[in-house]
């Protein structure tokens, strides 16, 4: 076992497990290195290369958790879209679903196929990893990546998907049931090629107003989590903002929630606590503080768990990619030093 998995599960630790999300990126010059040669989406398809962009921060700060190197919009992609990252503005998926007939270009049958790279990169990555360090494998949100294959790229407003859902319900209702099946199928994927823990990126489902949150958002993950129960694999539930989604959230009954840092932990803990595990929940932009601050904030939400398992410590988003890597190394030995003392 391991001490993501002990926490997850709630076994006692001797420790609080780390990793943070988006470790493997550009804050490190090892990353960028290896980015000269590679653009971002050769890089996702290329599995001796993701598998040792994905292990770079392991080898670096010794991380508890290593996550699979690839992005959420290579399902879109696998499903008949067009992807395109630029290097300052993003990702593009084209042509955007405006229209029912815009369906017709999406299919799930070849998504595994068309996917097989991730698994051989998860198949690299359990030869390499040591087995007190957990693989976890992802996917987005049925409702996070409708997002994106609507609106076409990142958004401020999100005006194209809530148009949808407001004039047009149904082919919303349409799109997240494809989507929802073709993710099933991803993760089974990812499942047996060797991924012990799953995260559903929910990045997005926290722009609806929370009665549609449940049904436009959480009832997809909750179908994608029942579907793969049969598998025992714990699978973390993360989404941005809302302390309004708890109940929905916990209704999906997923084994963790990762809470993002507008959400105080002790409150998370008090509504969520008895029923699942947190992960969190760091304001990522604490990293460009002090040490006296990141260390102070680290140790505040370490307090709220205590000797208590049940806690997976991580940012309450991905780490931005101007962080200076020494104060990643700061907070890794801090939240290990000031946990050990905790559980002692
Ligand atoms: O966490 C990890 O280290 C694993 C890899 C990972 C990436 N993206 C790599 C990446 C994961 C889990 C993701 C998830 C992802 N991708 C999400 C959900 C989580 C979140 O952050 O909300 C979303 C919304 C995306 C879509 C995406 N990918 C955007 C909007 C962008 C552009 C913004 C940016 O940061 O550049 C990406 C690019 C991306 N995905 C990079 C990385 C390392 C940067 C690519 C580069 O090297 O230029």
């Amino acid at each position: 076992m391991s001490l993501y998995l002990d926490a997850v599960f709630k076994k006692p630790v001797g420790r609080t497990p780390v990793w943070i999300m988006r470790q493997a990126g550009r804050y490190l010059p090892e990353y960028r290195k290896i980015r000269e040669k590679y653009d971002f989406l050769t890089l996702c398809k290329t599995p001796e290369a993701a598998t040792e962009v994905t292990l770079q921060p392991i080898r670096r700060y010794g991380f508890d958790a290593a996550i699979l190197f690839s992005d959420i919009l290579v399902v879109p992609e696998a499903m008949g879209m067009e992807l395109i990252f630029h290097e300052n503005s993003g990702p593009r998926l084209s042509p955007v679903i405006h229209k029912e007939q815009d369906l017709e270009q999406l299919s799930i049958k070849h998504v595994p196929d068309r996917l097989c790279y991730v698994a051989e990169t998860i198949k690299l990555l359990r030869k390499e990893l040591n087995a007190d360090r957990t693989l976890i494998g992802f996917s987005g949100s049925p409702f996070t990546l409708a997002t994106y294959m609507v609106e076409g790229k990142p958004t401020k407003n999100f005006k194209h998907i809530k148009k949808m859902l407001y004039s047009d319900s149904r082919l919303l209702d349409k799109l997240l049931d494809i989507l929802t099946q073709a993710i099933i199928r991803y993760l089974k994927l990812q499942i047996e090629a060797g991924a012990e823990a799953l995260q559903i990126f929910d990045t997005w489902g926290g722009i609806l107003p929370p009665h549609y949150f449940e049904k436009y958002s959480a009832y997809y993950m909750q179908t994608i989590i029942k579907e793969l129960s049969p598998f025992k694999i714990p699978i973390t539930l993360f989404t941005r903002g809302g302390e309004n989604l708890m109940p929905a959230l916990l209704a999906c009954q997923p084994q963790m929630i990762g809470v993002d840092w507008t959400i105080d932990m002790s409150r998370a803990k008090q509504q969520m606590g008895n029923r699942v595990a947190l992960q969190g929940n760091l304001d990522p932009a604490i990293l460009y503080g002090s040490r006296e601050v990141i260390g102070r904030e680290v140790d505040r939400i370490l307090a709220v768990f205590g000797k208590e398992s049940g806690h997976v410590f991580n940012l309450g988003h991905g780490i931005f990619p101007d962080i200076p890597p020494e104060n990643v190394s700061f907070l890794v030995d801090r939240v290990r030093e000031q946990s050990v003392k905790l559980k002692e």
